[in-house]
């Protein structure tokens, strides 16, 4: 531990705010606040310091969707056509929901188990708690599709047991999580601080921030070509959502290192720039198992191509220089994706109008 790391509490408990009610301690002061390993009481939501949190905690709240809200009738009727999809259009989709139907899970897991107990700012806290029920939502919708199309269950959750290039996937990010499950576990030392940083990203930055962009990119292609435009509409909503989880997980690690620079040294830096390149390389190969022959407007070299711009922007957004050089987007139509305003929603399944919430040009 250097000597510019913070003490952490000395009773733990008092880090989850499930502690000893303190009667005799000060009233909190915004300046004690902080992202890991604070001192200030974490039960009290106000004094506000990170209103960055807050606005997205409320942009969340804007944002609300309910899948079952989304008309299924013209997936419905195209899936159980027999020439409705190509052969291909149907693997593509049966491995991208797969991987989705589990991912949402694990992602939820990690926030509720592994994160939310480290990060000691109530702020975001409440976020958490908002974006932990907004993966709740997209199992549901995972949950609502299989049941409309009436789909094996038993092959949609077992795929990232099965498909190996989404094994691969899960089991690399597990690592991360797993570092932080051991029950003595606790922030407040160089190497505890940077391994919750390293789940950070892995989650964040990779899973949410990477992982997920190639399978919107399938399903949003299809929708453009007006195939099943129930389930492209609901990856519209959870591309927006996820939008907003990526900006806050970018900004939680943000501000760790500005309260912490001590972590981000030299090495960790060079680290975490392996961790892209290999998770860049796991999507790629995702992209081929679900595409082996490409469909219609779509395929694995251009989600390669995709990729390398993604992991690059993911970079840059963390403060590291890019990996692959790639400036070029070949997919410019997926920020469109992200508008939906009402004129602009584009796959017009029901007449609800969600209301949009800040920060549109995210991506
Ligand atoms: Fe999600
Ligand atoms: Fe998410």
């Amino acid at each position: 531990m250097t000597t510019e790391s913070v003490s952490p509490p000395a009773d733990p408990a008092d880090s989850t705010g499930l502690g000893e009610i303190q009667r005799d301690a000060g009233r909190v002061d915004v300046a004690d606040k902080a992202m890991i390993n604070s001192r200030a009481d974490v039960n009290q939501l106000l004094p506000l310091k990170y209103t960055w949190a807050w606005d997205k905690y409320l942009a969340g709240c804007n944002n609300h969707w309910m899948p079952t809200e989304v008309a299924m009738q013209a997936d419905i009727a195209l899936w159980k056509s027999r020439d409705g999809l190509t052969e291909d259009e149907r693997l593509m989709l049966k491995r991208n929901l797969g991987f989705f139907a589990t991912a949402e899970s694990l992602v939820a897991n990690n926030i509720v188990l592994a994160v939310y107990r480290h990060l000691t700012n109530p702020e975001c806290r409440q976020y958490l708690l908002r974006q932990a029920f907004e993966e709740a939502v997209h199992t549901h919708t995972f949950q609502y599709i299989c049941e409309s199309l009436g789909l094996d269950e038993g092959e949609l959750f077992n795929m990232y047991r099965e498909i190996p290039s989404i094994t691969e996937k899960d089991a690399w990010a597990l690592r991360y999580t797993q570092n932080l499950e051991d029950p003595d576990f606790q922030t407040g030392t160089q190497e505890a601080d940077q391994a919750f940083l390293r789940d950070l990203v892995a989650f964040y930055v990779i899973f949410e921030g990477m992982w997920f962009y190639t399978g919107f990119a399938q399903i949003l292609s299809l929708g453009r070509r007006n195939k099943m435009i129930g389930i492209a509409e609901q990856y519209q909503y959870i591309l927006r959502d996820e939008s907003i989880h990526l900006n806050f997980g970018i900004d939680v690690i943000n501000q760790i290192k500005i309260e912490n620079p001590h972590l981000w040294t030299a090495e960790f830096q060079a680290e975490i720039r392996t961790m892209l390149t290999e998770a860049c390389a796991l999507e790629i190969a995702y992209g081929r198992e679900t595409m082996p022959r490409g469909i219609l407007g779509l395929n694995a070299e251009l989600c390669e191509q995709y990729m390398h711009f993604i992991t690059d922007r993911r970079a840059e957004q963390i403060g590291l220089a890019p990996i692959f050089g790639a400036a070029e987007n070949p997919f410019p139509w997926m920020s469109e994706m992200m508008d939906l305003t009402k004129e602009k929603n584009f796959f017009e399944t029901r007449v609800i109008e969600y209301q949009t919430g800040g920060g549109l040009d995210w991506d």
